[in-house]
């Protein structure tokens, strides 16, 4: 009798013990989807706010791995925000041994890149004689470790670059694209990571393509395909890409995709500076952004309104600061992003490539990692894409939601500042609640305040008198970005504009509602963004 208090005192002990050693709660990988939401077991939703990690190339090795241990990269994945990667790979590797099985050593040896695999032994000693599926095995087993999920993404056929129109591997009876080869692999690889938790979704196929694209084909392979993924693995979301180089799904609003499971399908889209032909550099940028907005809204973007959840799989553009191009496509981007609160996968961590089109060592300007993959690229970059990475909006919401006033430059919303009657900017998870009224009152939730210009090239304010004309914000440009009203008791009018040496919110003269080809509206743009997710009002 006396031993048994001790007894369970140990045993209590050591189960307390067990349970601090264990890891902590991973998040819920089994996904399915409710509406135009991702949601986990218990329905709440998962935003996937992934990183596009390339493992297609020809030597079938995730990049960087010559310059840093996985596990290193892996915990930088998880520490910049993202929740996941979409890691793709090629069908080759899983359908012919003699690629798949090839050590890494070796993959490295035949393309004549020995430099690499020096680097490789340093970095990663354990992968250099494993196969290379088994490399790739290890990486997906890394960023599980590290609480990131997978998506598995069949990116070509032939390793190596991706894409254009005639390279093989662009569509069903190409060269490299045998309908049947294509369904082996994708049943192989589901079979394969069947019961790894963290892959949650397997697309498809990256970008279809070229001149044999066509409906009928498009239909009959994507519905069997995704029915191979799901007969294999019945737990993974399956991701199907549309025409065009993944950007146009409209087929679907007029004929639905017919598969034997539901709450498993997901649409991807690809948005980039350049998709469907859109030349950002001619004409008013708020133009520009309202054109390319409607051009996904009309292509793929109607399918979340009719229900569906559509994944930006990728987009992305140099991180430098001077690419014209890219800075006026990110910024109308991150509007339409935060407003749509849609899932996305940014290309890319890769820093650079082992060998990207012949080149050895190439410098990817869009990648989060610098070139040696020692650190951000860009700092400021991570931390505007961070007001993306969380969820605005629940999957099944109890209430209206709030609107925040977002600006996508900044990637920051409008708040108050403490004990003052000015507005800033901040972090959009503690930001102020706003209507935007019948009488185009800004108002701030909860209080008779509203905006008010009262003078111009000065900060605005919160004030009672909502009736006043220096008090109505009507959205003035192409873009609807812009929020203008009168000066208080004149005629003078003023955009909603940033200090930045305050982070003040201001309101100064109008830029460039129109016409004007050069100039950058971007300070001045302002998204007002249904949100269910924010904190109690601080006030
Ligand atoms: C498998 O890949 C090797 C190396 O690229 C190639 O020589 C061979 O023809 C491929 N086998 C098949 C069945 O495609
Ligand atoms: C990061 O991006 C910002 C905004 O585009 C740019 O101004 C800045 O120069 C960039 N910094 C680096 C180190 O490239
Ligand atoms: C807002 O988000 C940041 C970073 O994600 C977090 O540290 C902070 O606690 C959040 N604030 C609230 C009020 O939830
Ligand atoms: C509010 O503004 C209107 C229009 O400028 C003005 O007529 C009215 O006197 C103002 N009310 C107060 C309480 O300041
Ligand atoms: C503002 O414009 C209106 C209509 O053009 C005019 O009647 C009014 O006198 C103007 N007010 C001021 C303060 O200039
Ligand atoms: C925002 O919420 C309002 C009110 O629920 C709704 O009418 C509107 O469609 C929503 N907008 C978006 C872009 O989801």
């Amino acid at each position: 009798m006396r031993r048994r208090p001790f007894c369970l005192c140990f045993v209590a002990l050591w189960a307390l013990m067990a349970s601090r050693h264990t890891e902590p709660a991973k998040a819920s990988w089994r996904l399915h989807t409710n509406s135009r939401w991702i949601v986990d077991e218990h329905g709440h939703r998962v935003k996937l706010a992934c990183v596009n990690w390339a493992s297609h190339l020809e030597p079938m090795v995730a990049e960087g791995l010559d310059k840093r241990p996985i596990s290193w990269i892996s915990k930088q994945i998880a520490s910049m925000g993202f929740n996941c990667v979409r890691l793709t790979w090629p069908l080759f590797m899983v359908t012919n041994d003699s690629l798949g099985l090839m050590s890494v050593a070796q993959s490295f040896r035949n393309l004549g890149l020995v430099d690499y695999i020096g680097g490789i032994r340093r970095n990663n000693p354990s992968l250099l004689d494993v196969s290379v599926l088994a490399a790739f095995r290890a990486v997906v087993t890394s960023l599980g470790d590290n609480n990131v999920m997978v998506i598995l993404d069949n990116h070509v056929s032939k390793p190596g670059w991706c894409c254009s129109n005639l390279d093989g591997n662009g569509f069903f009876g190409d060269q490299y694209f045998d309908h049947n080869l294509w369904i082996k692999g994708l049943a192989g690889m589901a079979t394969m990571f069947r019961h790894v938790g963290n892959v949650v979704g397997m697309s498809l196929r990256n970008e279809l393509r070229g001149p044999k694209e066509n409906l009928r084909d498009w239909f009959r392979y994507m519905e069997r395909g995704a029915e191979a993924v799901h007969s294999a693995n019945p737990h993974v979301l399956v991701i199907v890409s549309g025409l065009y180089y993944d950007t146009d799904l409209w087929f679907l609003g007029h004929i639905p995709m017919r598969v034997s499971f539901t709450r498993k399908l997901v649409f991807e889209l690809h948005w980039y500076a350049s998709s469907s032909g859109m030349v950002w550099e001619e004409g008013n940028a708020n133009e520009r952004c309202k054109d390319a907005t409607d051009k996904v809204m009309s292509k793929a973007g109607f399918i979340l309104n009719q229900g569906m959840p559509l994944f930006v799989s990728e987009f992305g553009g140099e991180l430098s600061g001077q690419n014209a191009k890219d800075n006026r496509y990110f910024n109308c981007f991150f509007g339409v992003a935060a407003k749509l609160d849609f899932d996305w996968a940014l290309w890319t961590i890769v820093g650079s490539y082992y060998l990207r089109r012949g080149i050895a060592g190439m410098d990817e300007t869009f990648g989060v990692l610098n070139k040696d993959f020692s650190g951000p690229r860009n700092a400021s970059f991570l931390q505007r894409i961070s007001a993306l990475q969380a969820p605005f909006q629940g999957a099944a919401p109890s209430k209206p939601p709030d609107r925040i006033l977002f600006h996508p430059l900044t990637g920051h919303c409008v708040q108050r500042k403490r004990e003052q009657e000015q507005l800033q900017l901040g972090a959009c998870n503690e930001s102020e609640a706003w209507t935007h009224t019948r009488h185009h009152t800004v108002r701030m939730r909860g209080t008779d305040l509203c905006i008010q210009a009262d003078q111009p090239e000065k900060p605005v304010k919160l004030g009672a008198n909502c009736t006043d004309r220096g008090s109505k914000w009507k959205t003035v440009s192409a873009s609807k970005m812009h929020f203008s009203s009168d000066i208080v008791g004149t005629n003078v009018t003023v955009c909603l504009d940033i200090d930045f040496s305050t982070k003040t919110v201001v309101a100064s003269s109008c830029k460039c509602l129109r016409e004007d080809a050069t100039c950058d509206p971007a300070s001045q743009w302002f998204v007002l963004v249904n949100t269910t997710h924010l904190a109690l009002t601080r006030w």
